[in-house]
């Protein structure tokens, strides 16, 4: 039975707020139900439960943080991978659910056209949920899709494509083509970037115990949380040596009392590690210090270098700033190379630890056919790769063109590019360092042939306006869109539609348990 009593309270001349008080009884006396949410131990769900009593004393008014919704049917995926339901003709968002799943929502944030929520209680789960594989989910926000199948993964991606360009492009387009999976979703990346602290994220049941805990960690931010790190024991996404180098090195860091940063005062010996890999068996560490101590360096390298002789590039930088970017900074070589190398149809490709490279080597080569294709090139084209990176995509449609110029600003990048092309015996490839948005103006283009097909792979944050300004007036025949942001993509593809229609849209998935989708599109200049 429910209990509903109504309160008004005045809280300035003229000005009233109404509360209503539920009173709930606790689901099954607070006894664990088989369908709880999975993520939650047995007492925290009891807790939930009872937390039903008071949750509900909310302001009936616009602000309905920590209002309970009951019995929300989880309806579909949105974009960024948010699972949509509605209630009142409001759109929820809610964490940590499935499509299909039957939960009551705690409303975080209340906004007059939508709420955020997270679900406290499970009455049914989607027939869709498999068990996620991994003991960090639901707490690292790395893998956040792991309860979905793949295949509902690799279909609410494509939606997403549909969606973005429906929603934001607002262009005729062709049908989506299926996306293109990859056919490993667990240790498929090449790249993983950890972070040491000396704020160890606690799980509810460590808080709950109110023992006393090691607070030294080193793994994954937490979602929003800039000072809070999840401690990795194991990671799916990278093979290779990634889960030993990274355990032994925090060992290591214990038993010898060396300090984790804090990111909060700015502190601390350890700070970052980024281990990279690729398909050939090479792989580099870098490690980031937070202070210039000599002794303590010395130390955390030689144990790496002892106990990982098959690091083929050990590298280390000294960070004093106020951030972990590293592109302005010095990189020394501890032991082995500077670099590693990836190997694609023949083709090598020198990986500096500055330079950018798909963290999928595998969808990378997927993703790179599909723009090939794409480009249909006859071997007379003058293409521009812009955003270009190390050069791969053009030392990859060099052999069947004229001419291939990259434009990137990293300057190693761009070294790496260059020396790529020689050592894959290319002679028509030339490269640019630079920002985008200044490079590509009418100087550059009188001095080079104007394109005949235009390759871009610009970040996230797709193209600054200038180049997609630049780009309608250059007009080259046809455009290849790589990017790993629809949402972007089809701002920019709108804005090129004042003269491009487009042909052709083929998602990639690089990132399986993740809501992130790769997407190549095909325009060319309408007629
Ligand atoms: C998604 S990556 C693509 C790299 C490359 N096409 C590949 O497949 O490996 C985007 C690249 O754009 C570069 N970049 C980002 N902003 C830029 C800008 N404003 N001007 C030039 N290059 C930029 C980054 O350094 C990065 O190498």
């Amino acid at each position: 039975m429910v209990f509903n009593l109504g309160l008004k309270i005045k809280i300035s001349d003229g000005q009233w707020m109404i509360f209503r008080i539920s009173f709930h009884p606790p689901k099954n006396n607070g006894q664990q139900k088989k369908n709880e949410n999975p993520s939650l131990s047995s007492i925290n769900q009891k807790k939930l439960n009872h937390l039903h009593f008071f949750l509900n004393f909310a302001p009936m008014s616009r602000k309905m943080k920590n209002k309970v919704i009951q019995n929300l049917r989880i309806e579909r995926i949105a974009s960024e991978g948010k699972c949509v339901g509605h209630y009142e003709e409001k759109v929820v968002f809610v964490q940590n659910v499935a499509p299909g799943d039957l939960v009551d929502v705690r409303i975080t944030r209340g906004k007059s056209s939508f709420m955020e929520g997270e679900a406290i209680f499970f009455h049914e789960y989607s027939k869709d949920r498999v068990e996620p594989f991994c003991q960090h989910f639901g707490t690292c926000g790395g893998c956040k899709w792991q309860h979905i199948n793949y295949d509902l993964q690799k279909t609410y991606k494509r939606q997403q494509v549909v969606d973005q360009f429906q929603r934001i492009g607002k262009l005729p387009i062709p049908e989506v083509m299926p996306i293109i999976g990859s056919a490993n979703t667990q240790y498929y990346r090449n790249k993983l970037d950890f972070t040491f602290s000396n704020n160890r994220w606690l799980t509810k049941e460590e808080i709950a115990s109110e023992a006393t805990f090691e607070r030294s960690a080193l793994g994954f931010h937490i979602p929003k949380m800039f000072d809070k790190i999840v401690d990795i024991e194991h990671c799916y996404l990278q093979g290779n040596i990634s889960n030993e180098v990274r355990n032994s090195l925090r060992n290591f860091a214990l038993e010898n009392h060396l300090s984790f940063y804090d990111i909060r005062n700015q502190v601390g010996l350890l700070r970052n590690l980024i281990i990279r890999s690729t398909s050939t068996g090479e792989s580099m560490v870098i490690v980031q210090f937070g202070a210039d101590d000599a002794e303590g360096i010395e130390k955390v390298m030689q144990h790496l270098n002892g106990a990982f002789p098959q690091i083929t590039a050990l590298l280390y930088i000294i960070n004093l700033k106020k951030n972990e970017t590293f592109n302005d900074l010095d990189v020394v070589t501890f032991s082995g190379k500077d670099y590693i190398e990836e190997e694609m149809e023949g083709l090598k490709f020198r990986i500096g630890p500055k330079s950018f490279y798909q963290t999928n080597s595998d969808q990378a080569y997927e993703l790179y056919k599909v723009t090939r294709d794409f480009a249909d090139l006859q071997g007379d084209e003058v293409v521009y790769d812009l955003y270009t990176g190390t050069g791969t995509i053009a030392n990859f449609v060099a052999k069947k063109a004229k001419q291939v110029i990259g434009i990137e600003y990293v300057e190693d990048a761009i070294a790496d590019a260059k020396l790529n092309a020689k050592v894959n015996g290319l002679d028509n490839t030339l490269f640019y360092a630079g920002d985008m948005k200044d490079m590509l103006n009418e100087e550059f283009i009188a001095k080079h042939a104007a394109p005949d097909v235009i390759i871009t792979d610009p970040p996230r944050v797709g193209m600054h306006e200038d180049v997609v300004k630049m780009l309608l007036q250059l007009a080259a025949p046809k455009i290849v869109y790589v990017s790993c942001n629809p949402a972007t993509q089809a701002r920019d593809v709108a804005l090129l539609g004042e003269k491009y229609q487009v042909d052709k849209i083929q998602p990639v998935d690089m990132f399986p348990q993740t809501y992130h989708v790769e997407n190549v599109v095909l325009l060319t200049l309408k007629p």
